[in-house]
């Protein structure tokens, strides 16, 4: 990890796009596999790849600001 700074945007009906070098963990603790600085965070609950976002929440009309 690095000091670079950090970011999470919301999305408009959409994921949670993080910037920067964190650690994703799972509900047990593990970190969760990670190739990309910037990923997308699902938060609509639907993807099948969660954490991360597929692209399932245009199709589930998923609606949040
Ligand atoms: S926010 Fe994209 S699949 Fe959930």
């Amino acid at each position: 990890m690095t000091d670079a700074p950090v970011s999470i945007t919301p999305c408009p009906n959409g994921p949670l796009l993080v910037r920067g070098d964190i650690e994703i963990l799972d509900d047990e603790g593990r970190a969760v596999p990670r190739t990309r600085r910037t990923v997308a965070l699902c938060r609509c609950g639907v993807s099948t790849i969660k954490p991360y976002c597929d692209g399932t929440h245009k199709s589930v009309g998923f609606r949040a600001e």
